[in-house]
This record gives C-alpha cells, structure tokens and sequence, in this order.
C-alpha cells in the first residue's frame, strides 16, 4: 500500500514529499582514530564546546587506539538549512537500536523514545533541561555523536516518523471491531528511525565517535576534550560544608569536633556568610565573620584542611569590582548584580587578579560555584546582550563551563595549584576541568542515577548528603556519596553533622573511613581517566555492554484519567555502578534501605569484604544495611592503605595492603604524582604494578618518579 501510494505521487511529478530537503553529510574529516567531524554552515561565529575544554585533544592518545570504521557509510546522517537560521540533521537509527547520555539527566540514562530540550536549567523533572545537558550520545549500535555548539538544542530521540521513510510501520487501527482483531497494540510512539535535532544557528559542528565498546566510544569522547580531570589527592578526602552563617571560630570547632569523632576531613566549605555581601557577591571576606583570613586559612592548612569558597558570578555594587566590571558585562543584571562578560580577557583579568590576591595567595584551595545554571526567572533572558556580542543563549549554556575554564586555566594551573571545585552547571568538553556538579534536588534514587548519567558525558556528579528523615537513611545517603566523585555533606541550611543519628555513626564512619582506604585505587581510576579517557565511575552499560533490552513495561494499561494513551512506562536499573575498574556499587535507598537486589553482570563476582562467591550473571538479594555493597570482578587486585586515616595528608608514604579477588590471575597499575601540582604534565609520575599469580604477588616499578603513597605491608588472596 505504501510503495503504491509512492509510486502514484511520483508518477503525479512529485520527485520527493518529505525529505528532499535533506541532503547527506558528504564531508566528515578524520580527525583522529574512531573521530570524524563536519561543519555545516557557518560555524566560525558560533561558540563551540570544546573551546571551553582543559586541554586540546588528546590526538597521541586517541591514534594509539586501534582503527574504528566510521559508523554511517552505509546510511549517511542527512542534514538541512532552512533560511530561518535552522540547521536540521536526520540520523538514522535501527529498530533495535537504544540510545543513551544527553548528560546530567537524573530521571535515567536511556533517552530512546524521548523529545529533549538540552537547556542548561535547574534540575526539575526530565525533559533535558538540566544543569549539564551535554549533547552528546552515545548507541548500542557502537558509536556517539556530539553536537559541539553552545546553542538550545532539541532533540527527538527515535520520537517521529517521515512519511517517505523506508521503515514506516503500519498503522495500527486503536479501536478494531472485534471480528478484526488488530496485527499488533496500537501505539502512542510508533516505532521511529531517527535521532532528529534542531538548532537556530547558522551553523553547527558535529563530532561522531566510535570505538570498541561503549567505554572506549566514551573515552575516545574524553580524549578529544582533552582527556579527563586529575584532582588533588586531598579532593578525593571528605568534605563537609558549614552553615552559612559561620563565623572563624565556628568553622573551627566544627573541624576540632570531626576530629573529636574520628570523622576523616579534608575540605572545609563555607557558604554565602564569608563575604560581605552576597546574592550578588563581592567576593570580599566579611571581616565581622573572619577577621583575619590569612591567619583563619594557614590554621586551617597547618590542620590539613583545605578552604572551598562558594561564590555565584553576580557582582554587588558595593563590591570592588563592580566599576570595573560594568562596562564589561551583560545587559540585565541577576539579583541586581552585573554578569560578566567572561569571554573578555580584560574581564577575566579583573575576576582572576582579585581571586588569586585574595584567595588563592592564602591558601584557598577551590570554590563552589553557584547560580550559573537557571532558572528562566531569576536568570538573563534571550534577547540580553553581551558587550563580546556573544548571543544570550551560548551565554546561558555555557557561563558554567567559561567559568570553569577560567578559573582552571588562569587562576589555577598558572600557579601550578591543582584544584578540585564545585560548579552548578556545565556541558560538553568538560572532562578535564577540575569541577563537580551538584543540584539543590534530593531524590536519592535520581542522586544515585546521576553518578552512572554522568560518566556518559564527561562530567562529575556529587549526589550530596544535605539531610535525611530516618538514621538509615542517613547512613544510606553518606554511602553513596563515599562511592562518588566527590564525598560531600553540605549542611549549609540543615546543620547537620556526620554523627547527627548516634545509632549509625560507627557505620557512618567506617564507610568514610573505607573512601580514605581506598584512596590509592580511586587516584589511580582518576590518572585513567586524565590518561585514558576511562571515567572513574561508570554506567553499568559501560561496563557489561548493552545486553537483552527491555525497553518498556509492557503492562502499560489504559485509563482514562491516569494514561489515556496507554503509553508504557521506560524500564532501567541505574541503582547500582562501576567505582573504579572492578568494584561493583549498590546503595540502599527509598524503599530499598535496609534490603534490595542486585544484578550482576556476566562474570564472576565477590564479596568485597569477605572475598566470598556471590555470583555470576544472576539476581542476588542483600540485607547488610550497615555496610555498602560493593562486588569485586574475578581476578581484580585492589590497592588500599592499610589502616585509615583521617586525612589525606596522612597516605604520603602510608604503607599499602593489596587484595586479591577471585581465582584468576590480575594485575594493578598504580599510579602516583606528587598529588597537588601539574606537574605530572612534565613527566613527574610514577607507575608501578601488582600482580597475583599462583597465589603469589610481583611486584615491578616500571616508571620510576615521584612515590606517593608507602611500600606494600601486606597482601592477602580474599576468595579462600
Ligand atoms: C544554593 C546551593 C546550596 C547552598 C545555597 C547557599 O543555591 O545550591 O548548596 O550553597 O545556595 O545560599
């Protein structure tokens, strides 16, 4: 029926109905192994992506991987420019085909079937718009796309049918009389081909990926940003954040009261309350609170402490900068404070000169940077405009990201200072600015999520710990974060502290306390990611590959009220991820505090703790809530401290355990810098191995260089 209809139109004249607007993409320029890009239209006005980025791409390390072949020879993603400044691109998609990424999206990392507007935004409830909505994907059919240009784009993920499209499924009749029973369900999404996005621009660049696996599509990503952050070793510590409001001698008891309770602690927060003024912000101490920051942040230091100041881009006129920042900022002002121009060097100049006089030369050690997400109402709006005359829009999707680069590259690696910062909204490119974002949202579910939609993207997520309604799931809040990117409490309005419910503190601390003993194999994760490319937390898609897809709930029933398209619901696992190369993490939380299942991926798997077989490729149910479950691949070998520490300081030269899990053999490639300066860049690291065999370990330094943590006390076979 359909090929006739076809044919009756053409033999009307109609050479085409639908899709001659589009022609393919004919010039796709290797870039390096599994990289190809293409410019369509003009794109030398437009702010890309990858300007923002850490580092220039990794070409040495992307060309030593072994050769991909481009993944659309076969089926050309297409693409149109209308003359209303739109660039349309058509990519196709196969029907078993599932798609993931889009970034930060907490409510789940499979976007086949979904419209996304990627906006930067507060976090609400799905849709795209997110604090980092990174426009990069990534197929189970092995390869990613990454659209690397600063605009609002919208994507319709395998949502929408051409009528000249090959593939049109038939039409299903929704209400069949009875004696004509229907071939199928009739359904609300019928079956697309596509992956269709828009932008308003002249022009756009897009970058395609391909690779081995999904992990290496995703480093092979990283690597063309530049390759992934290296944070300090003492950002990998705890952290926890005061209340607002805290004066000198407050933040002090509070560190003197961590110590008292043996919780570890290596950062120390403070919010809006440092400055004089804030909402917008000076970013002057306020010397009613502090009165004398140098000496506040040496005391500090001498206790291993590091500073975190929270700052938002707004500046106060009754701040110093204000006059010389006027001329250089936007036309609107948020909370009545300036926004900066920060594509100017001379506006740069004046943020990065106060900052490094009056924080980073004392010895302040990062910043949270806040409010440079959204929302519409409180930020600028579209038609705002900038003195670079950079558009309102690239403006609002990347002021996290130009604020990112300018404080890594002009505050923090001119002084050969490493940081590890916090920031409130980023995009794409971001893989190796030393920043984590977090959300003022608190669904633990969604939190958890954040840490496996994440590391599709090049971006690091903190599911922070602000408070909780019961002891356990406090407990269950501070497990997640120890097995994430950045181990945070932030009370800056609950007040709360680590030993707050004294029915779970022993297991509070102790699952700190494993984060600090974990500290040489989690540095390690992280050198791969700089090195690599490898995300230090994964999706388990990254791990185990796609697998069987069961994609919707097919129970989706019809209501007239609750679902009156009987639209079925999308069914993903991402309760449980990767920590590093072989730990398997799965949190308690909601429902599932005190027990919950577990699904592990092909392999063999065992207890972390006790080294036990727990199983391969199968269901399991645990009920241990006072401690984490975490599940260690056949043959890993697990380098940790022997004892724990209450800060990071005290690993310098701590003495090593190294585990081994499993019956096969495995090694461990360490590696080791001086953990707070760049000069790992210039060669200044060391690597050295461990590796069981015949239950017995080797050991070999095949990079001598700068040691950081001590010599190996004790190893030990933990599957008996
Ligand atoms: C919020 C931020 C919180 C806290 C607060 C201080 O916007 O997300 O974590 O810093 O500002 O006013």
């Amino acid at each position: 029926m359909k090929r006739l209809i076809c044919m009756m139109l053409l033999g009307a004249g109609l050479s085409s109905f639908g899709i001659g607007d589009l022609q393919p993409l004919e010039n796709w320029e290797p870039v390096a192994s599994g990289v190809w890009k293409v410019q369509i239209g003009e794109t030398d006005r437009e702010l890309a992506y990858t300007d923002m980025a850490a580092r220039p791409p990794r070409l040495d390390a992307l060309n030593a991987l072994p050769d991909v072949p481009f993944p659309f020879s076969e089926s050309p993603i297409e693409f149109h420019r209308s003359d209303e400044r739109m660039v349309q691109v058509h990519i196709p998609t196969k029907s078993d085909e599932v798609i993931y990424g889009f970034g930060l999206q907490l409510d789940g990392i499979k976007k086949s079937g979904k419209v996304l507007n990627l906006n930067v935004d507060h976090w609400a409830k799905g849709g795209g718009r997110t604090h980092a909505p990174v426009p990069f994907y990534i197929s189970s059919r092995g390869y990613g796309v990454f659209f690397n240009t600063a605009r609002y784009l919208k994507v319709h993920v395998q949502v929408g049918n051409r009528k000249d499209s090959p593939n049109l499924p038939d039409p299903v009749d929704r209400n069949p009389p009875p004696e004509e029973p229907a071939p199928g369900p009739w359904k609300a999404l019928p079956d697309s081909d596509a992956v269709e996005a828009n932008v308003r621009a002249a022009g756009l660049e897009m970058i395609v990926f391909s690779g081995k696996s999904l992990q290496d599509i995703v480093a092979r990503y990283n690597l063309y940003c530049g390759g992934g952050v290296l944070p300090p070793l003492w950002g990998l510590g705890f952290w926890h954040r005061v209340p607002s409001d805290f004066n000198a001698a407050q933040s002090q008891s509070e560190v003197t009261a961590f110590a008292r309770h043996r919780i570890p602690l290596d950062v120390l927060g403070l919010e809006p309350g440092w400055m004089t003024r804030s909402y917008p912000c000076t970013f002057e101490w306020q010397k009613y609170r502090f009165s004398d920051p140098a000496a506040f942040t040496q005391r500090m230091l001498d206790q291993g402490i590091r500073l975190n100041l929270w700052e938002n881009p707004f500046v106060s006129p009754e701040g110093t900068l204000y006059k010389k920042l006027y001329p250089l900022s936007g036309s609107h002002l948020v909370w009545l404070g300036l926004v900066p121009d920060y594509t100017l060097p001379e506006a740069q100049e004046i943020l990065c000169t106060q900052h490094a006089n009056e924080h980073l030369s004392i010895g302040v050690s990062g910043y949270k940077i806040d409010e440079v997400d959204g929302y519409d109402r409180w930020l600028w709006p579209d038609h705002a405009t900038f003195p670079s005359g950079t558009p309102a829009e690239a403006m609002r999707q990347a002021y996290g990201l130009i604020m990112q680069n300018m404080l890594y590259k002009d505050l923090f690696h001119k002084n050969n200072t490493r940081t590890y910062s916090l920031v409130r909204s980023s995009n794409g490119g971001a893989s190796g600015l030393p920043f984590v974002l977090y959300s003022d949202s608190y669904q633990h579910s969604e939190y958890i999520t954040g840490v496996s939609a994440a590391s599709l993207g090049g971006i690091l997520w903190t599911p922070e710990v602000r408070q909780a309604g019961s002891p356990e799931e406090w407990r269950a809040r501070i497990q997640t974060v120890c097995f994430s990117p950045l181990a945070m409490l932030n009370a800056w309005s609950s007040k709360t502290k680590p030993w707050e419910y004294e029915s779970v503190t022993d297991d509070v601390r102790s699952v700190i306390q494993l984060r600090m003993r974990l500290l040489p194999y989690l540095y390690t994760a992280f050198a791969d990611y700089n090195r690599k490319g490898i995300p230090p937390m994964r999706a388990m898609v990254l791990e185990q590959g796609v697998g069987p897809v069961k994609t919707r709930d097919a129970a989706a029933k019809l209501d007239g009220v609750t679902n009156p398209y009987a639209e079925s619901v999308e069914l993903e696992q991402n309760d449980q991820f990767m920590f590093g190369p072989s730990i398997l993490v799965a949190p308690y939380y909601e429902k599932n505090l005190l027990k919950r299942n577990i699904t592990l991926p092909k392999g063999n798997w065992y207890d972390f703790y006790t080294g036990e077989f727990v199983g391969n490729g199968t269901t399991i149910e645990v009920a241990t809530p006072e401690r984490i479950p975490l599940f260690v691949k056949e043959g890993a070998v697990i380098p940790m401290l022997t004892k724990s520490i209450d800060n990071s300081r005290d690993a310098y030269g701590h003495p090593l355990e190294v585990r081994h899990y499993g019956k096969q053999p495995g090694s461990f490639e360490l590696y080791e810098d001086d953990g707070k300066t760049f000069d790992y860049e210039k060669g200044d690291y060391a690597l050295r191995t461990f590796s069981f065999a015949d239950g017995k370990l080797t050991q070999k330094r095949i990079r001598p260089g700068v040691p950081l943590f001590g010599e190996v006390e004790r190893w030990m076979e933990m599957t008996k």
